[in-house]
């Protein structure tokens, strides 16, 4: 199969954990993974092409080196070897919210013109890693992205594929769009959901539920500032009641920032109901997962989703990729519909 150009926006946890993946990968030795054949496409034909940052421990290093910049919070687990990728100075913007002011210095070289770099490394699709909040940020990215002719998968709650305008963008473009914000691997939003299709299939009747989680990394710290936290809960929340066919009281997010806890977060799930004749059913659990790793997995069938509409030329956001893959598709569909969407989508029944 062709290799699969791809340069990432942001090289923080969720990149590390992707590049240290697809390295294990093609070293032939990996777990934790669903669709090893993807397509016809394997974890193994991602090449990276490009990155971004805009972190002086970063810009200028190898890509291969930046993951492992003290700035970042996801360890070490796999060896990578020299991509032939210097991180290069993108546009900061909005990138660096209150709370990083004190962790992450700018990079003082001047800022890389994005689209023809992207051009020039011959990529295909852009993912987009910047922190939660980085709203102008990731729109400028997007729009270099179009420039430069590559597709956009958009990792981050910044509203691109869900928003009708971006949407016809990339599909006046004919690229295309995945997003917005990527569901965990078995994270706490695909846990939520599932446990409540399963609750609403049984005849229950949900009363309330919450999800709050604490946490180390980085994006947990970016998320106490109140605005950018805002974004984040109300995709969760938006994502959780899809589950439940009728309004419920939900609250869900981060509630605080533990350094110590490095990458790791731990979320709390309390789930209220009442089942035959009324009778209080109460669900009271616990997650712990390390966050980085968690969106590599979905991540790299996204990617060779993406590449397979690019081989159709298939532009637009691509429905199928968006529900299984995102917490804030256009359109919702349950996790197991989702899941027979992506099924039907490998085998060609599906476009989009
Ligand atoms: N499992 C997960 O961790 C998970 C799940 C769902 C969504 N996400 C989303 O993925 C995104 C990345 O998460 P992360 O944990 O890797 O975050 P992170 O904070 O570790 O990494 C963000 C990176 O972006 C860089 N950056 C900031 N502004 C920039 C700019 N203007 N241009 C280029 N680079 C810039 C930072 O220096 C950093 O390297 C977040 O938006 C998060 O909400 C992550």
């Amino acid at each position: 199969m062709p290799k699969i150009n791809v340069a990432v926006l942001g090289v923080g946890d969720c990149c590390s954990s992707l590049v240290q993946g697809v390295s294990s990968y093609k070293n032939g030795d990996f777990v934790g993974i669903k669709f090893n054949d993807f397509g016809g496409y394997k974890p193994s034909d991602i090449e990276f092409t490009a990155a971004f940052d805009i972190d002086s421990l970063k810009v200028g290093k190898e890509l291969s080196e930046a993951i492992f910049a003290k700035t970042n919070r996801y360890e070490k687990v796999n060896a990578v070897k020299p991509l032939g990728v210097t991180v290069q100075k993108g546009e900061v913007m909005d990138g660096i919210g209150e709370f990083l002011q004190n962790q992450i210095k700018v990079d003082k070289k001047p800022s890389v013109n994005v689209s023809e770099e992207l051009k020039k490394s011959k990529t295909e699709i852009v993912i987009n890693f910047l922190p939660t909040g980085a709203v102008q940020a990731s729109k400028w990215y997007a729009e270099q992205a179009i420039k430069a002719g590559c597709a956009f998968i958009n990792a981050t709650p910044t509203e691109i594929a869900s928003s009708k305008e971006w949407a016809a963008r990339f599909e006046k473009a004919k690229l295309p769009l995945a997003g917005d914000d990527i569901m965990n691997q078995i994270g706490a939003t695909i846990l939520h959901k599932t446990l409540l299709e399963f609750l609403v299939k049984r005849g229950v009747k949900i009363d309330e539920t919450y999800q709050l989680d604490i946490g180390g990394g980085v994006e947990s710290l970016v998320t106490l500032e109140k605005a950018r936290g805002d974004i984040k809960r109300e995709v969760k929340r938006r994502a959780i009641q899809a589950s439940v066919p009728y309004e419920i009281p939900i609250v869900a997010g981060t509630t605080d920032y533990v350094d110590f806890m490095r990458n790791t977060r731990d979320s709390y799930f309390w789930i209220s109901g009442r089942y035959f004749n009324n009778t209080p059913v109460r669900i009271d659990i616990t997650l712990r997962t390390v966050d980085a790793p968690n969106s590599s997995s979905i991540l790299l069938d996204v990617i060779r989703g993406v590449k397979m509409a690019l081989d159709k030329k298939v532009s637009g956001t691509i429905d199928t990729l968006c529900a299984y893959g995102f917490k804030k598709p256009p359109k919702f569909f349950s996790p197991t519909e989702a899941e027979k969407m992506v099924n039907e989508y490998i085998e060609g029944k599906r476009n989009r």
